[in-house]
């Protein structure tokens, strides 16, 4: 397993989704799918059944033991509340991975995306076989934008009309990176 199921950082836990987790995070996203909707794409099949979103809970945590992806909820320290969801997905190319992240609207704009996202980009970066952390982000996402700037990523695209918004609006998306060469934890590198 490339990275940790569990990792406590000063203000959150993060842990590997377990399919228990199904009923608490079905209250989460209902109190946050308006805000989810314009930005993440799997809020568009929300809302699902408490039993879909176990199986989706179930094939993250496949996901995270076969590598396929290293996707976290965010915890409050004592575990007893979901503040969101953050994970890596080795889906760039090769030595890349993409990192994406969800807060809590009760628990946003408190510096908690760009703090946990800080800790899983430097846990990457340690790795031989990561060379670069990309962030994908709409332009109108503000505050998304702000953390890449924050974490010191560069923008080396914008891509037009990628998709479309959940009113139908063409959409464009921003590729920020990462390299390790840039990166804090340069030099600190780990082997697989
Ligand atoms: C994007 C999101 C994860 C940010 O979480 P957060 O914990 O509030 O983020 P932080 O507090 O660490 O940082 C937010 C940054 O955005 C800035 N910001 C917030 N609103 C802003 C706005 N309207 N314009 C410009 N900057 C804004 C904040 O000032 C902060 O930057 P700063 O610390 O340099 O000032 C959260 O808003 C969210 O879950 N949004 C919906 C899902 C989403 O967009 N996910 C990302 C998809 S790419």
């Amino acid at each position: 397993m490339l990275f940790p199921p569990r990792i406590a950082t000063p203000r959150a836990l993060l842990r590997a989704w377990h399919s228990d987790d199904a009923p608490r995070l079905r209250q989460t996203i209902d109190a946050n799918l308006d805000y989810l909707l314009p930005w993440i794409p799997w809020a568009r099949d929300e809302p699902t059944t408490v039993e879909q979103l176990r199986a989706r809970l179930e094939g993250d945590a496949a996901g995270f033991v076969n590598g396929s992806s290293w996707i976290y909820g965010i915890f409050s320290l004592d575990g007893s509340s979901i503040l969101g969801g953050i994970g890596l997905y080795p889906r760039i190319g090769p030595g890349g991975v993409e990192i994406g992240y969800w807060i809590d609207r009760t628990h946003a704009g408190k510096g908690l995306a760009t703090e946990l996202a800080r800790i899983l980009i430097d846990l990457a970066l340690t790795r031989d076989d990561i060379t670069h952390v990309e962030l994908h982000c709409d332009p109108h996402n503000l505050p998304s934008a702000a953390i890449a700037r924050r974490l010191g990523f560069a923008l080396i695209e914008t891509r037009r009309d990628v998709g479309t918004t959940p009113s139908g609006a063409s959409r464009d998306l921003m590729i920020w990176r990462l390299s390790r060469s840039e990166s804090p934890s340069s030099g600190r590198r780990t082997g697989p």
